[in-house]
């Protein structure tokens, strides 16, 4: 079951180059291409004709031209061309998918078109401030629902054990961190503390710190169905990053974008932005490698843990303390999920 009245990360603005990209998203088959006036389009990606997937053709200057028989559709999704005629069948039409292009990534809109608001596009503007916060981003296809993934960020106690070589540090410091987590309409924003901890492996090879233990922060603000928000970061212990003064030490910003694929499979788009060591590309390319590190290691996780769940699907599991922002990630999940009419694909 998916929220189809949202909007979710289709692509990196920049994956869109000379070639269309075929992409499967919430179970529909989705064309995304730039057409030649430099707009982003996403249309069904079937051509009216006899079906072949549009990724398979070609970007033109009048839109996109099947590879197969040669229709040509323009961005409405409107077939434009038929090689050898005239005659343009008038039901010769593709679906077209609202898209916006906003802080360097591709928001599709995959519910009725009327209701598009693209007001309601999360804000990230630091992807635009390559000046303070210069940033690396990629996308993992991963093998496991959407919510798992969300799961996994609303409950950091996993840093300790899955990520002891990158950023976790020591098990025990996640497990006393406190969490503050403030309920929101459509999602929910925690403020997490460790204080007085080792810093973990990626943040003492980013910076030196002037002490040997530092106060740690995570803050993240979750937007139900697809977004999170993060800032991250620690300075010296004891010198006042839990009133307010949080420069001068280690803090990256993370986006990570929740896009389903399936029912059991969901693209993962992630980017990493340095905030310590600005002027320094190897600095930010050091962070994308150490973060993708990460969360490889995550990936490997969420799919283990998809295949245990596919396979005993009735089995009931328990809730322990550290599954409060991931309970609360569940119950606005589902509550949308109600809300939603049923959604009849235009293809149907
Ligand atoms: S299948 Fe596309 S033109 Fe024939
Ligand atoms: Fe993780």
């Amino acid at each position: 079951m998916f929220i189809w009245n949202d909007w979710y990360v289709a692509a990196w603005a920049d994956e869109l180059k000379e070639q269309p990209i075929g992409r499967t998203l919430l179970g529909e088959e989705v064309v995304l291409f730039r057409g030649q006036d430099g707009k982003a389009v996403a249309l069904e990606n079937r051509c009216a004709h006899r079906g072949l997937p549009l990724s398979c053709g070609s970007i033109t200057g009048r839109g996109i031209q099947c590879g197969y028989h040669g229709l040509t559709f323009d961005g409405e999704g409107k077939c434009v061309d038929v090689p050898g005629q005239d005659r343009i069948p008038p039901r010769a039409n593709l679906r077209r998918y609202p898209l916006v292009e906003k802080d360097q990534m591709l928001w599709i809109w995959m519910g009725p078109p009327a209701r598009a608001d693209a007001s309601k596009i999360v804000d990230y503007p630091y992807h635009n401030d390559t000046t303070h916060w210069p940033h690396r981003h990629d996308m993992y296809p991963i093998r496991c629902n959407g919510n798992l993934l969300i799961d996994n960020l609303m409950d950091l106690t996993h840093l300790g054990y899955v990520h002891g070589q990158t950023i976790g540090g020591d098990a025990d410091s996640h497990v006393t961190a406190t969490m503050q987590i403030t309920p929101k309409d459509n999602g929910l924003h925690f403020m997490r503390w460790m204080m007085n901890c080792l810093p973990p492996p990626t943040f003492a090879k980013a910076v030196r710190f002037g002490k040997q233990r530092v106060d740690r922060w995570q803050e993240f603000d979750l937007h139900i169905p697809g977004a999170i928000v993060q800032w991250s970061g620690a300075i010296d212990a004891d010198t006042g990053a839990k009133e307010g003064k949080r420069e001068g030490g280690f803090s990256l910003r993370l986006f990570h974008g929740i896009t389903p694929v399936t029912e059991s499979s969901c693209l993962y788009f992630w980017s990493a932005s340095n905030g310590y060591r600005q002027d320094e590309p190897q600095a930010t390319e050091q962070l994308f490698a150490e973060v993708g590190r990460t969360f490889k290691e995550d990936w490997s996780i969420l799919e283990a843990q998809q295949r245990s769940l596919s396979r005993y699907p009735e089995r009931n599991y328990v809730d322990i303390a550290a599954d409060g922002a991931r309970l609360h990630a569940r119950r606005v999940f589902e509550r949308r999920l109600a809300a939603e009419q049923i959604h009849v694909p235009v293809s149907a």
